[in-house]
């Protein structure tokens, strides 16, 4: 049997290590918008249920471990609870490393110098070290990772957080705010609770996750439905709005959904690539479109160079009453974000997406999704009333400014806004027209297809003599001079 010590010391184990898990969200689920920290007092007795459990079961405890002599010298000073620090900044750090749950750990074999190889033997415990915060500390011994997992130090390197630490952020995770080194369970024991330490952090995301189809297969079910990491993954994790690396995971798990779509909503890939899976999926979501400073040479979203902070200071200038970017000042920034060079040209990509992290994680069952071709093939359509427009941050996050909607109506955008006019909701009547052949030729299932594309092709060469009408007639009309059709002329 476990004593009240070994107990309050797993417990320790469980909320050192991750602090959540689907006990957790489980309790989310059950008490609706309660604070984690509260709910995690109330499912305390479940913790220690499902975790004495597991470990009796995979007899952790029970094996004895050899720990080195140099290493028990160390813990002969450091085993005990009251021992700690004041630091610089006034925290206290406590210098108690817990000799049974370091022989319960993953690190067991692992020496307590080969993490802190700086420690001084002759001066140690005797001279006092500054140090000016935990945080601090912390950072210090990050490489000390480096030796023995090289593999996920370079996906992490890789990552957003480990960009934002580079960038001075505080906040952003480091391995030991994931993974205690001194208690660190293997993922495999820690499983049956897969516990997520990403909801600490984020916090609402989680709520939101945890209620939504996902989170709710996941805890209730007991299915694989995917948790935070399956979607973004562990070490790796990208800007989430960047790339295609959350849409390909959703399609790696959704295999066919690419089919399913094709039954009933036409240019199935150029939905996707223009709309986020969330906003047809959240379907009580606000959604935004999202235009995007893009280099048709380089085929990247435009980025901000670190140290370099351009954009606020560009947008700020160009919209010095915050109402929102218009036409002209989205031109003249346009033209300022072009690299200099004649092949190299800034663009806007639009996108569809909804309007904050937290809703992206509400996805709904199918029968909810958006299907109604109304909800954006029409004139004022939702999604087309709050525009943003993004670069690249230094750390691979987004910049934003808010852009004034009719942005979108105006036609002269539309060299720009290329592969983003959205029939009903813009000028374009052609191509409203068309709208109408398109769902008409829905319903006559499969020569719709054929023809709904060549329509198309038709549709695209009117349009574009149409454009360079339109163009031409607003150059006379001196167009600014920023225009970017007029980059290539001489
Ligand atoms: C796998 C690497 C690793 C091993 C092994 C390791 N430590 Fe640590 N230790 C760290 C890291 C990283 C930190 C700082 C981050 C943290 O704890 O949040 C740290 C912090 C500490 C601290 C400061 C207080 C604290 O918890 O932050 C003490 C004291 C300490 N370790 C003692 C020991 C002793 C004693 C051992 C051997 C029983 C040991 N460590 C083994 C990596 C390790
Ligand atoms: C004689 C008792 C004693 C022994 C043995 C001892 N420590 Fe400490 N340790 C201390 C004291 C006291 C402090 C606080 C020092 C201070 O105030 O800066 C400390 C602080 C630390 C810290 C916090 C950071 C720092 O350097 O102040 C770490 C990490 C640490 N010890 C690790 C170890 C490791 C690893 C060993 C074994 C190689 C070890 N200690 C052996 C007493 C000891
Ligand atoms: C001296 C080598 C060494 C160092 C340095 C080291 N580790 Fe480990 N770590 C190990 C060994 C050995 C294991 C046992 C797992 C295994 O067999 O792969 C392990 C296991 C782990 C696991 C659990 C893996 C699992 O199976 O779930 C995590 C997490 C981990 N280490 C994180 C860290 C972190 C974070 C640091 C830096 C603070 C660190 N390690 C530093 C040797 C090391
Ligand atoms: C944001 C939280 C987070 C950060 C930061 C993080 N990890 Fe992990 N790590 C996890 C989680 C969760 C798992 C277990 C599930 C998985 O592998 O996806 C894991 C698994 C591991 C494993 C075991 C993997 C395996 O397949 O055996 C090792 C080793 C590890 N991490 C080391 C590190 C090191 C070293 C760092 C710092 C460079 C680090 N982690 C940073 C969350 C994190
Ligand atoms: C089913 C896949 C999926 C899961 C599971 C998931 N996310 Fe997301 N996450 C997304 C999508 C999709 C977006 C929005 C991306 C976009 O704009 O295209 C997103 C966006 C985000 C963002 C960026 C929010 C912002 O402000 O732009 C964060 C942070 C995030 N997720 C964290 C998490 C965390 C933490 C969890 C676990 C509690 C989690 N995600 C679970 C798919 C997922
Ligand atoms: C120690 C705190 C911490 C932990 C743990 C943590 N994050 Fe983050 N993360 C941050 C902070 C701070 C930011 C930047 C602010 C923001 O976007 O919310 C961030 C940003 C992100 C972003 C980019 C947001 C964007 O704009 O696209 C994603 C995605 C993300 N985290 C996912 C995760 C996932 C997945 C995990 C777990 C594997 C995790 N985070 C664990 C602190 C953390
Ligand atoms: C234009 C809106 C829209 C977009 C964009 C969209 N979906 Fe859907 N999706 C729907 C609707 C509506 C249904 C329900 C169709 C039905 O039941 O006939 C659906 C059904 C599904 C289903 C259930 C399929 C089945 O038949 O069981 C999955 C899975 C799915 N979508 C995933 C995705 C993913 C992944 C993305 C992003 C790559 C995405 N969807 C983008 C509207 C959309
Ligand atoms: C790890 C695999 C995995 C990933 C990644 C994943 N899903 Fe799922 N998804 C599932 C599973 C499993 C279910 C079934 C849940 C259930 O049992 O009801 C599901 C259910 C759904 C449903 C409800 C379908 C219905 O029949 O009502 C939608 C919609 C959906 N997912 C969309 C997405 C989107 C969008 C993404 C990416 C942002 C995504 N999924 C990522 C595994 C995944
Ligand atoms: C959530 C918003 C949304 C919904 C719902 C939606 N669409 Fe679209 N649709 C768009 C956007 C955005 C584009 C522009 C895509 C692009 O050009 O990259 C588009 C483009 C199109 C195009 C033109 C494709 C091309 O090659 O230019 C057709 C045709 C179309 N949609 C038909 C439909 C039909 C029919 C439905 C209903 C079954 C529907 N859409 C539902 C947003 C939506």
């Amino acid at each position: 049997m476990f004593t009240r010590e070994d107990m309050s010391s797993l417990v320790n184990i469980a909320f050192k290590w991750n602090q959540r898990g689907d006990i957790l969200m489980k309790s989310v689920l059950a008490t609706g918008n309660m604070t984690l920290m509260d709910s995690g007092k109330r499912c305390l007795r479940v913790v220690i249920l499902a975790l004495g459990l597991t470990l009796a079961s995979t007899n952790v405890l029970s094996e004895t471990i050899e720990l080195s002599e140099e290493t028990q010298a160390c813990l002969d000073c450091h085993d005990k609870e009251s021992k700690q620090k004041k630091l610089d900044n006034g925290e206290q750090l406590s210098l108690h490393v817990s000799a049974k749950a370091f022989t319960a750990s993953m690190h067991k074999e692992t020496d307590c110098e080969d993490c802190h190889s700086d420690i001084d033997e002759k001066t140690h415990g005797k001279v006092a070290i500054d140090i000016t915060s935990r945080r601090d500390y912390a950072l210090g011994m990050q490489d000390s990772c480096l030796t023995c997992h090289k593999k996920k130090v370079t996906e992490y390197g890789d990552s957003v957080h480990a960009a934002m630490i580079k960038e001075g952020n505080q906040k952003a995770p480091l391995c030991s705010d994931c993974h205690q080194p001194h208690t660190v369970l293997s993922s495999k024991i820690v499983e049956p609770i897969a516990a997520t330490p990403c909801a600490r952090c984020h916090e609402d995301i989680f709520k939101a996750y945890a209620q939504d189809v996902h989170g709710i297969a996941r805890v209730a079910k007991g299915s694989s439905a995917p948790i935070c990491a399956d979607c973004h993954q562990t070490h790796n994790v990208k800007a989430a709005s960047m790339g295609t690396g959350v849409k390909d995971s959703c399609i790696s798990c959704h295999k066919d959904s690419v089919k399913q779509h094709q039954d009933w909503l036409p240019n199935t890939e150029r939905h996707f690539s223009a709309i986020s899976c969330p906003a047809c999926h959240a379907p009580n979501a606000q959604r935004r479109v999202n235009l995007r400073l893009y280099d048709s040479a380089t085929k990247l979203q435009v980025s901000e160079k670190s140290g370099v902070p351009q954009f606020d200071k560009r947008t700020n200038a160009a919209d010095a009453n915050n109402q929102g970017l218009n036409e002209r000042a989205l031109w003249s920034l346009l033209k300022e974000f072009s690299q200099s060079g004649d092949d190299s040209k800034t663009v806007l990509q639009g996108r569809l997406e909804v309007s904050s992290g937290v809703e992206a994680h509400q996805l709904s069952d199918k029968s909810k999704a958006i299907k109604d071709c109304d909800t954006c093939h029409k004139k004022g359509a939702e999604p087309f009333q709050s525009v943003t427009l993004t670069i690249a941050g230094p750390d691979g996050r987004p910049l934003r400014h808010g852009v004034q909607n009719d942005v979108l109506n105006s036609l002269m955008s539309i060299d720009s806004v290329r592969g983003f006019y959205v029939i009903g909701s813009t000028r374009i009547k052609l191509l409203d027209v068309l709208l109408v052949l398109v769902v008409l030729g829905a319903l006559t299932v499969p020569i719709a297809h054929m023809s709904v594309k060549r329509l198309f092709k038709n549709m695209r060469e009117k349009l574009e003599a149409e454009r360079a009408t339109t163009q031409a007639a607003a150059d006379e009309n001196n167009a600014p001079e920023s225009h970017p059709s007029h980059r290539s002329q001489p």
